[in-house]
């Protein structure tokens, strides 16, 4: 039986619908999206431009070049793709991955899930190793799983947030090398909290997004990718047909099965070939820029001691509160913290008052985690000490409120304590 439409249920009624918008002053401490940094947002107001005036082409490789800094790296292909993270992810599989090749994924999470559906719908054989949620892979792992497999590619994420773990990328690029597969991380939920270093690590493939440690909306997601990957891809190349040049041949291979995704005529649309792709997201590529030069300006090592500060202090309130952190700590994200619900507290119900009283959002969780953790966002504009003081206060005092026995008091003084001691 084919599923039934799900229900939509309509307004009731539509008093407001040529209301201004008024969104209520939220403090995004979720895994992300969190709130924009207002120079993004200024960004995002600014005038539209044609996407081939002289002007905006040079507002492209501006952009290229500030995310080749923040990827540290110099691959030519350093760009952005439209669309919210998973579009990057998408685009780099579909387009380099032709139906049948091998793909390992390293899943340790939710988003470790996600990279093998969208190798599965790019034709792939994926094959998938598994880390219990909460951990991570050791490198001997990865080692045996590519040596068993031997993939054309692997997939991996940086930091999974479902689980807030972070796989350590180090060994792993040399190993893919060594066995002559191909490495793509996902980097979506640390790109800009903590080191990502493309080329030093030996990384093919790395793609982000601006909603988490960037300070900027979703819609947008860099991308960069090795000119062994590029060649990969380019091969395939096959221009729509609307566009195709006098004496137009196309490439090897299959057909790229998106069109809206296909790196190979994305590689000609920020090319000097200024190939008449799509039309670009003129305002989403001023936010991606102004998220690029705020993450430069500020510097790696200042931005990625901010995040950690920052994790360590909400760590810290909430062991004061006597509340238990999930997962191995060794390998925690900076900017993400699981925290399990105490026993008789109703998950949902502490979060809604947090928005409802204080304006504050956390993290529900998913799968084999929901109902049992809440997840803590520690990033962007909120990786800061006051964000982390009043996230610890409001959900102190919700728990008390609810009949917890919470110290008074001890959380956010703890979260302080870890910010004075940074300073001496
Ligand atoms: C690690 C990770 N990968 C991928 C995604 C998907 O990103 P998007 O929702 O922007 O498509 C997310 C979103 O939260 C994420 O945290």
């Amino acid at each position: 039986m084919p599923p039934d439409l799900p229900k939509l249920t309509p307004l009731a009624d539509e008093d407001s619908l040529f209301d201004e918008l008024r969104p209520a002053p939220r403090l995004l401490m979720g895994p992300g999206p969190i709130n924009a940094d207002p120079r993004v947002l200024r960004a995002l107001a600014t005038q539209l431009l044609g996407q081939f005036d002289p002007q905006f082409r040079r507002y492209m490789k501006e952009t290229m070049a500030l995310y080749r800094r923040v990827f540290e790296t110099r691959n030519r292909w350093t760009l952005l793709v439209d669309g919210t993270a998973r579009a990057a992810i998408e685009c780099a599989m579909v387009s380099a991955i032709e139906p049948g090749d091998r793909v390992l994924v390293l899943s340790f999470g939710r988003f470790g899930q996600l990279m093998s559906e969208i190798a599965r719908r790019a034709g792939a054989d994926v094959r998938v190793a598994e880390a219990e949620w909460g951990t991570v892979f050791a490198a001997e792992q990865v080692e045996a799983a590519l040596k068993h497999h031997s993939p054309k590619l692997v997939a991996v994420c940086q930091g999974d947030t479902s689980t807030t773990m972070a796989q350590p990328l180090e060994e792993i690029g040399p190993l893919c090398r060594q066995y002559g597969a191909m490495l793509q991380v996902d980097a979506t939920a640390t790109l800009g909290g903590m080191p990502l270093r493309v080329d030093a690590w030996q990384i093919d493939c790395a793609t982000g997004g601006l909603q988490k440690c960037l300070a900027g909306p979703s819609g947008s997601a860099p991308l960069t990718i090795s000119d062994q990957m590029a060649d990969v891809v380019y091969r395939r190349r096959h221009i729509e047909e609307g566009l195709q040049p006098a004496g137009y041949l196309p490439g090897e291979g299959p057909i790229i099965a998106s069109n809206y995704l296909d790196l190979a005529m994305l590689i000609d649309y920020w090319s000097d070939v200024g190939l008449n792709h799509h039309t670009e997201a003129t305002s989403m590529l001023y936010a991606a820029r102004e998220c690029g030069r705020l993450f430069v300006e500020e510097g790696h090592e200042r931005a990625f001691l901010r995040h950690s500060l920052a994790g360590d202090a909400l760590v810290a309130g909430i062991d004061a509160m006597g509340l238990r952190v999930f997962g191995d700590r060794a390998h925690k994200m900076p900017n993400v913290t699981g925290v399990y619900v105490p026993d008789g507290v109703a998950a949902d119900r502490v979060r809604s008052a947090l928005l409802d009283e204080f304006n504050i959002e956390i993290g529900t969780s998913f799968g084999p985690l929901h109902g049992r953790i809440w997840r803590i966002g520690t990033m962007g504009v909120n990786a800061r000490e006051d964000a982390i003081a009043q996230t610890l206060g409001a959900l102190e005092a919700v728990l008390a409120g609810d009949g917890c026995r919470v110290p008074r008091g001890a959380a956010v003084d703890a979260a302080r304590a870890v910010y004075r001691s940074a300073e001496r």
